[in-house]
Parts: C-alpha cells; structure tokens; sequence
C-alpha cells in the first residue's frame, strides 16, 4: 500500500497505523469466529469524489464486512449513503460533524460530536480562560469547521461573551491576512479556528506577523505533529479540545502507547488512538454478531455498551455517536500538554 497524500495527509496516516496495530493484535488473538481480519486501505486524496468511488469500490468489488473511515467530516458525509444504501456498517474514528450518523441506521462514529467539542471549547473559554470577547476564522468548505463555529457562537453567547467577527476561508487556502486585519480592528481576546492543521498553522504565524497577541483556540483538526511544524512559536499559548492526550495514565492507554511505539517508533496521536478504537470497536461486534451479515453485525455494533477503548468508555446511543469527555491541549513550547477534561454534561 502507497502513502496517504492530500493536506491531511496525517490524519489518514495516523489512522491507517492506529487500524493496523488493533488488527494485528485481533489476529493474534484468533480473529473473528475463525476468521484473520484484513484491511483493504485506499487513498482518496482528501477529495470527496475519491471517496465515494473508494467506498463504492470496496463493497462492490472487495466485499469488505464494514468501512471505517474516513476522518474528516465532509468526506464522511459523502461516503456514509453509499454504505447505507448497500447496507454496509460503516464507523468513522473520528468525523465529529453531527450530520454524519444522521445519513442512516448502518452509520456509527466511536467519537464526541460538535455540539459538544464546541460547547467544550466555548465553556473553556468563557471559564477557564475568562474571556468575553472572541473572533471566528471558519473553513466555510468544511462541514466540521462550520458546525463548530456556528456551535462555539451560539454557547459563548449564552455564557455572556461576545462574537466580534466572523470571518471565512477555504480549505487550501494560504494567505488569510485580510480577514485577520479585519479581525485585528476588533480587537478580541481570542481567536477561534475550528480548521486543520496546515492552514491552522499558517494562520497562526500570519496571526503574529499583523501584530495579533490573542491565542488562537481550535478543536481536533489541530491535532497533527505537522501542526507546529508550521505554525512554529506562534502557536505557543494556543489551545485545542482534542479526544485523547498521551499524558493519560491510566493502563490501557500506556499499554497502546508502548505497542504503538514499538511498530511505528513514535507517540501515537489522537487519530491512531481513534482509529485502533474504531478497530476494535468493530471486532468486538463482529464476534457478538449472530453472523458476519452486514445486518447482524450493525445490529450488534448498535448494542456496544461500555466497551473500554483507549479513549474512554464506549457506549453507542441511539443516534449511533458514543459520548465521552474531551481533552483541552495547550501547546506549550512546541509541545502539546493536557490543560483540562472536560466531561458531557448530564
Ligand atoms: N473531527 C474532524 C472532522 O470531523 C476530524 C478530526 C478528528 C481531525 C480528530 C483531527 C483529529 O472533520
């Protein structure tokens, strides 16, 4: 299999590896009802259009049981009616766009949604950071970036703050100078950029050079080692919500942590983490269900209760999404360091 390529080139890297390490470890365990589990990975390019054909491939010609993937919401969200209609169960590690799960019963994700990233970020805001006035720099291509704008708005308003600019680009976009000057006349305490890491780090530096000293604050589309790489110091002092932090103590995410380090010589990000959990996610209804029918296996990924994963309990609601605590990361010196958790309300 070739490299994964596309501006997010990292998250399907990480995901691919994350996949790959819980798919070896089912297989020496035995596998499912006698059977090795294979992965089939293709690279849509981050393009929409590719992976609609990528997914129409896989079920029509591979036969594959299930999808997982992909991790950005608006190539999701055009995947997900195509393993619908064909009846195919599909989980998503990581696309967090409400509408995902929403395109059909066979749709599941093993992540928080944005009405609760952005909730948790605009309450980190308005409480932790104590701030009243925030700016908005959405990726108005992005069916994430969107919706959490619009959420971030709608409950930092709630919580007495204030909006003072909106402003937008487009994925693959480079120079965002004129919407940060006109965001500078405003003059607010923070920033808030629901985008991906390659324009969120040129967003940052270009943040400095007009002179802008508010942090930026974001959500899991940050959340790539290449993220400082370009952003670089002006990213000091920012912070993201994220799904999971290797600070973690607890034992099962050390014990992920030292077998991920062991194949792929690096500390896994957010996205391995999500992608080994919507792996083994799968392989513990693939042994539950009554046959390995598309149908009996989205019947039994549907009854998924309290499964511990690397990223929390997993409970599968009634809208297919699993509802779990949030993590904000400050970056700190290049590094990315856990600040708080913050947990759904009840
Ligand atoms: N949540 C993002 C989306 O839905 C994808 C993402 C997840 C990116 C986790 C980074 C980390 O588009």
């Amino acid at each position: 299999m070739g490299s994964l390529t596309g501006t997010e080139a990292t998250f399907g890297t990480s995901t691919r590896d994350g996949i790959d390490l819980a798919i070896k470890q089912i297989n020496a365990a035995g596998g499912i009802k006698g059977k090795k589990m294979r992965v089939i990975v293709i690279d849509d390019q981050g393009k929409s259009e590719e992976a609609a054909t990528a997914v129409t491939k896989l079920i029509t010609q591979d036969k594959v049981s299930a999808i997982l993937g992909e991790v950005g919401s608006t190539r999701s969200l055009a995947m997900a009616p195509i393993a619908q209609g064909h009846h195919v169960p599909m989980i998503t590690p990581s696309s967090t766009a409400v509408e995902v799960t929403q395109k059909g019963d066979f749709i599941f994700r093993v992540c928080f949604i944005d009405p609760f990233q952005g909730w948790a970020m605009a309450q980190f805001a308005a409480k932790t950071l104590k701030v009243k006035k925030a700016a908005i720099l959405r990726d108005v291509k992005s069916d994430y970036s969107v919706g959490l704008a619009n959420i971030f708005t709608e409950i930092f308003k709630k919580l007495g703050g204030e909006i003072v600019m909106d402003q937008s680009y487009s994925g693959g976009d480079a120079d965002f100078k004129s919407q940060l000057t006109s965001i500078k006349t405003k003059n607010p305490d923070v920033i808030y950029v629901p985008g991906y890491y390659t324009e969120v780090g040129l967003i940052a530096r270009q943040t400095r050079e007009l002179g802008i000293k508010a942090p930026l604050i974001g959500g899991d589309g940050w959340d790539s080692a290449k993220l400082t790489e370009i952003g670089g110091p002006a990213l000091d002092g920012s912070f993201f919500s994220n799904h999971y932090t290797p600070d973690d103590k607890s034992a099962i995410v050390q014990k992920f942590i030292t077998d991920f380090k062991k194949d792929f010589n690096q500390v896994p990000d957010g996205l391995a983490a999500m992608g080994y959990d919507a792996a083994i996610v799968l392989a513990d209804a693939m042994k539950r269900a009554k046959s390995l029918s598309g149908d009996d296996i989205r019947s039994a990924l549907a009854e998924t209760k309290d499964y511990q994963a690397v990223t929390g309990k997993i409970t599968i609601d009634k809208n297919r999404d699993a509802s779990k605590a949030a993590v904000v990361i400050e970056i700190k010196g290049g590094k990315f360091v856990l600040k708080e958790t913050i947990n759904p309300p009840k």
